[in-house]
């Protein structure tokens, strides 16, 4: 493995670390992480708006199947890019039995945001998915390992399966993934399958076997990826709930605050002694932006800290500017706030919410938004009345999800994460000429700190700024 990191630029989905972001750390030598989430989407949006700077284009050409790469740019480019006003084209959203050129898509994306990242320099780079987002995984991970990704990190689930499936892509032979079907039986097939070969125009040599890092938020967790995992786990991420994006539920009953936050208590705490028992490399995630909480880490026993939010709000970040100066701005004047919202998100997890006007933090707009589902990223996998599997979403229209079997109150105050977040990204999807899907930002509990990221007089600040603040400009 290569010399570890002492800061890990967390993941951020979808596409708040892209490859500019991940690029801009790794060049320091420090770990830069992509988000692998939705990488599929991202792709085909890129493209549709034109692909300024002709970035996707040229990380198309590199792409080792040049007749998959060359039929999808076409299928997609638009020069000069789509109106500003059209939609988006839609894709099929991901379900177990996926059409060829959705996989080929994952491929594609997996392998562009990757190989941008790496460009111009030597450094190790990272990509991170969720697992419980679990069908996309194969492809997504093979397109990755096509570019050199050096580390894939991993947590919302429980990703055993996956370091086995690395070894196996490394040697470019077959995989597959078993999902999570709520109501399955004994017996049911929930294996999706992926065979490199079936894709490979031809034969490649070995692949690097990425170091894997798995992200938990619990001793047990943390315990059980070492012991039971199908192959090597090279090191963990311990994440506590002060992070941002998605955070595990408080154990036992959900209580709330009179704001209606979760209740966390003393069975949530993460005893750090037994995480250094276990041996492993660890980092400590969640609250860890500025060089006295790096030191506190590095005396912990930890190699190092993973950060999000310091960086969610630099210029490299692919989060849209005008969100990025608004609640920039918001924490300058002591105003910004977080929401740890248990019910925003469609997968059951807290999801933290930066409180931000014209976004669907705000009751009036998240009320006006039709309540579409087309993209599907978060949908639940079920087992149908006829044994078959299905899709269902509680952020769907609430007579579609009760339909097909979902609870009414699973639903109350879902909010649709996969259209939101793609309008974070300036990826909005535009319906009917007029209606533009709102944004929603996450952030950790330190989006209150990072204005203090701003050099004396600026009004942005990047990434190389952030590290010289957690490092003390000692490895910048
Ligand atoms: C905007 C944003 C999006 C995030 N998305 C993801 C994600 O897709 N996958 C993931 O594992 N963690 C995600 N995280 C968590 C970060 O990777 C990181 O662990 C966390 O931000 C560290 O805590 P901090 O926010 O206090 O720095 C996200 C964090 C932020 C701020």
């Amino acid at each position: 493995m290569h010399k570890l990191p002492v800061v890990i630029q967390g993941g951020m989905g979808a596409g708040v670390s892209g490859w500019r972001l991940a690029q801009a750390v790794s060049r320091t030598g420090q770990l830069g992480v992509v988000s692998g989430t939705a990488l599929d989407e991202i792709l085909v949006r890129g493209l549709q708006d034109g692909d300024p700077g002709g970035d996707i284009r040229r990380a198309l050409d590199a792409f080792p199947f040049r007749e998959m790469a060359e039929r999808i740019g076409r299928k997609y480019y638009i020069a000069g890019g789509k109106a500003a006003m059209a939609a988006y084209a839609s894709t099929p959203p991901h379900a177990k039995d996926e059409p060829r050129e959705r996989i080929e898509l994952c491929l594609l994306g997996n392998f562009v945001e990757v190989f941008l990242a790496r460009e111009g320099h030597d450094n190790p780079v990272g990509i991170n998915y969720l697992e419980k987002l679990q069908v996309p995984h194969l492809p997504s991970m093979y397109g990755a390992m096509l570019a050199g990704v050096d580390y894939v990190l991993m947590g919302a689930g429980i990703p055993l399966q996956v370091p086995g499936v690395l070894d196996r892509l490394a040697r470019h032979e077959a995989v597959e993934y078993t999902l999570h079907v709520t109501g399955s039986r004994e017996g049911d097939d929930l294996a999706v399958r992926f065979d490199p070969r079936d894709y490979a125009d031809r034969a490649l040599a070995p692949l690097r076997r990425p170091a894997f890092l798995a992200i938990v938020s619990s001793n047990t967790l943390a315990a059980t990826m070492l012991r039971k995992a199908s192959g090597k786990v090279d090191g963990l991420i311990i994440e506590t709930r002060t992070a941002g994006g998605h955070n595990a539920p408080p154990r036992g009953k959900l209580q709330l605050t009179a704001e209606g936050e979760p209740v966390y208590g003393e069975r949530d705490a993460i005893d750090l002694a037994r995480i250094r028992e276990l041996g492993a490399p660890f980092w400590l995630a969640g609250g860890y932006g500025s060089a006295a909480k790096v030191r506190e880490a590095l005396e912990l026993g930890a190699t190092g800290v993973q950060v999000g939010t310091a960086f969610a709000f630099t210029r490299e970040s692919g989060l849209r500017e005008d969100l990025k100066q608004a609640l920039l701005e918001k924490a300058q004047r002591h105003e910004a706030e977080i929401f740890t919202d248990p019910l925003a998100s469609p997968t059951g997890f807290p999801f933290k919410v930066a409180r931000l006007e014209g976004t669907c933090s705000e009751d009036a707009i998240f009320a006006a938004r039709p309540p579409v589902c087309d993209l599907g990223f978060l949908r639940e996998l079920y087992r149908d009345d006829d044994g078959k599997i299905a899709y269902r979403c509680p952020a769907e229209p609430l007579s579609v999800y009760v339909t097909k079997g979902g609870r009414a109150e699973d639903a109350a105050g879902r909010k649709c994460l996969c259209n939101a977040l793609m309008a974070n990204i300036g990826h909005q999807q535009v319906r009917c000429g007029r209606h533009v899907e709102p944004p929603l930002v996450t952030a950790g509990d330190d989006l209150t700190e990072i204005a203090g990221f701003l050099p004396a007089g600026a009004v942005s600040y990047g990434a190389v700024d952030v590290l010289e603040a957690l490092l003390g400009g000692a490895r910048c």
